[in-house]
């Protein structure tokens, strides 16, 4: 019996429970997620350790623990540390591993929609945002051989920052938000990584996307809704879309991978997870 769990305040809708308990079907593997959700007001420590001594294989950290939950860990992966935050822990040989698997998460979707983008590999991106998730899909981006991967954001300095993370070399600059509206049509990929047009304010959009190159994939790391303004604008304009609970889906597989030592079946997710959000 593996025993998942998550940490994080609030969680009661969390999806993670959703996805994980498909997944231990689809593997055949017996096991079960749980919600350890823990109040800001509680002591944190003794919350870890309670969670800790109970036979536990792993579990997923979310807001706001991702980073206060480190010097609880025994060892942190690169990715994590480079991160600074941590959403996935595993137990192994006695040890607890912190993991951060939402930048390779977000690469593992977008290859499973558009493979081809990583076999002819002189494509720009662009990054919009410089937050943790901009971090993390930046850091797991750059391994995968692209040409450009350019960061904007309204606040110059954090990105500034990511780009810092960059340490083989590839192409790599900040704009402005101003720029990076106008140059959009420079771009084969465009993610959008800010809360910007989340419900209730799904009537924002980051940046115009008029000078869009058709053809080009925009992404939409948002989720809730499915189809945001962003993403609307991006299709009228001919653009291939990427939407954000594919993310969702796939850093929840690649943690699965860790914990389990297996790659679980997707097939029929992508739709089943767009069927609850949209009941929400
Ligand atoms: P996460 O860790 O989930 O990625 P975050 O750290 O809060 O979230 O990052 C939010 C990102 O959205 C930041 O890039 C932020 O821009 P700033 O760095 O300038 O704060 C961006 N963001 C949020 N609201 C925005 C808005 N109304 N306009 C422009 N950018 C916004």
């Amino acid at each position: 019996m593996v025993q998942l769990g998550l940490i994080g305040y609030p969680i009661e809708h969390s999806l993670s429970p959703w996805i994980h308990e498909r997944f231990l079907k689809q593997s055949k593997i017996k096991g079960k997620y749980t919600l350890y959700e823990i109040n800001p007001e509680e002591n944190f420590e003794k919350a870890i350790e309670n969670l800790t001594s109970k036979q536990i294989a792993g579990f997923n950290i979310t807001v706001p623990y991702k980073q206060k939950i480190i010097p609880y860990l025994d060892q942190l992966d690169k990715e994590a540390r480079d991160i600074g935050a941590v959403n996935t822990v595993k137990h192994s040989n006695g040890k607890w591993i912190g993991y951060n698997t939402d930048g390779k998460g977000y690469v593992r979707s977008l290859y499973k929609k558009y493979e081809s983008l990583f076999i002819n590999k002189n494509k720009k991106v662009l990054i919009i945002g410089a937050g943790g998730a901009a971090r993390g899909i930046y850091y797991a981006l750059l391994g995968e051989g692209l040409e450009t991967i350019n960061i904007t954001n309204r606040t110059p300095d954090k990105a500034e920052e990511i780009i810092q993370l960059n340490d083989i070399g590839i192409n790599s600059e900040v704009l402005s938000l101003q720029t990076a509206e106008e140059q959009a049509h420079e771009y084969d990929v465009i993610i959008q990584t800010t809360s910007v047009g989340m419900k209730p304010r799904s009537n924002e959009m980051i940046i115009n996307l008029s000078a869009l190159k058709e053809g080009c994939i925009v992404s939409d790391i948002v989720y809730q809704p499915i189809k945001t303004k962003f993403l609307k604008r991006a299709e009228e304009l001919g653009a291939k879309l990427h939407y954000g609970h594919t993310m969702l889906l796939y850093q929840a597989h690649y943690a699965f991978e860790l914990w389990t030592d297996t790659f679980a079946p997707t097939e029929g997710m992508d739709e089943a997870l767009q069927q609850v959000l949209e009941g929400r």
